[in-house]
């Protein structure tokens, strides 16, 4: 028989397709299975930190399955270990606010937290776990980076967002002999960009993990023009880089933990493509658009399977675990083995070579 009686549920970091998936998941199985109470805490640590929360019920996560975004709100930039606390001339200081939190996970009495996030928010369960409040942490990520789990979820809806929009992009490629580049998100992993580039037969696909060279990107091009083949597609991942080159940097935001935000890569490469080839170049940033948007069902069995694990983990008496999918089975890893780790694309991934086989270029 186990102690939990009250639990609280957040979501940390960026947001992503299938959280509300696992929110009510989260809270059915809780109320239903257990007779729990359910808590949520609103956009991430900063509910914990201030003290913002409301009971879930049954009928708050009624019809939330097919909705994307979260509805208990998210938040990527607040670590309560180094909460940046902005004063109203714009100046900011670090402070430690995990006192505040504490409170709130006292003053709720909540006997245990569902931590629903990536690696930052991870990182950021475990200082709470090193405190003694038991923490399970399900993996989220359209990146699908996050160490000790095969899978997140957001990450297929993001995939078949990319895939789409580079279908799209295709027409007019071909229509107007183009080149196109098309940026897509993933952070300092490659995934997406493997996975949407390969899905819609993209020409180029340039990854973080494999540093491209110019010359040989402009060279596939130019070829692929002498061959009659009138358009090129490249799908370049906001983390890549030239050999020898550095990542292209959007914005640095010293208040937040995770304070690079990527991004630019494509329209670089873009002008560089044009001026050497002379082939007209057009760039397309995919963005927030692989965010948002109703999960695929593949991401929808996924979250449930992963909310379902967690209270059922819970109940089991287990502390600080990972919900993770090994294989086809959902089963759970120590916490600490995603928090602040980045998991990217090895060198010798099988679906490398399945795309080299069918004359994929990789800028090398
Ligand atoms: O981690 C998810 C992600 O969408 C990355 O792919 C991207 O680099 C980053 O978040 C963007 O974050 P923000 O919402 O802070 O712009």
């Amino acid at each position: 028989m186990s102690d939990i009686q009250r639990i609280g549920v957040l979501t940390g970091g960026g947001d992503c397709p299938g959280l509300n998936a696992v929110i009510r998941a989260v809270t059915k199985t809780a109320i239903l299975e257990h007779g729990l109470e359910v808590v949520g805490i609103a956009d991430g640590f900063l509910g914990l930190v201030e003290n913002r929360t409301r009971p879930l019920t049954e009928a708050d996560v009624s019809g939330i399955l097919t909705r994307g975004g979260t509805i208990l709100g998210s938040n990527n930039k607040c670590n309560p270990r180094k909460f940046a606390q902005v004063n109203e001339d714009g100046s900011y200081e670090i402070i430690d606010v995990t006192d505040r939190c504490m409170a709130t996970i006292e003053a709720h009495q909540l006997d245990a937290l569902v931590v629903i996030g990536g690696d930052g928010t991870m990182a950021c369960a475990k200082n709470f776990t090193d405190l003694g409040v038991n923490c399970i942490g399900v993996p989220k990520t359209i990146d699908n980076d996050l160490v000790g789990t095969d899978v997140t979820f957001g990450f297929a809806t993001a995939v078949a967002t990319a895939t789409r929009a580079i279908d799209q992009i295709h027409d007019t490629a071909a229509s107007h002999h183009r080149a196109m580049v098309v940026e897509v998100m993933g952070r300092n992993a490659g995934w997406i960009a493997l996975h949407a580039g390969m899905a819609s037969g993209s020409d180029i696909i340039l990854l973080p993990e494999i540093p491209f060279e110019l010359g040989r990107v402009c060279e596939v091009v130019r070829q692929r023009r002498e061959s009659g083949k009138g358009c090129s597609i490249i799908c370049i991942s906001e983390g890549a880089k030239e050999i020898g080159g550095e990542q292209v940097v959007k914005r640095f935001d010293p208040t937040s933990p995770d304070p690079v935000r990527l991004g630019g890569i494509g329209r670089l490469l873009t002008e560089q493509v044009e001026a050497e080839t002379k082939i007209e170049t057009r760039n397309t940033v995919l963005g927030y658009t692989q965010r948002g948007g109703t999960p695929v069902p593949e991401d929808r069995l996924l979250g449930t399977q992963f909310g379902h694990k967690a209270i059922e983990v819970l109940l089991s008496g287990q502390k600080n675990r990972l919900i993770v999918m090994h294989g086809r089975e959902v089963t759970h890893a120590p916490l600490e083995a995603a928090a602040g780790k980045q998991r990217t694309v090895p060198l010798d991934y099988p679906m490398l070579a399945a795309a080299r086989a069918v004359g994929t270029s990789f800028g090398v």
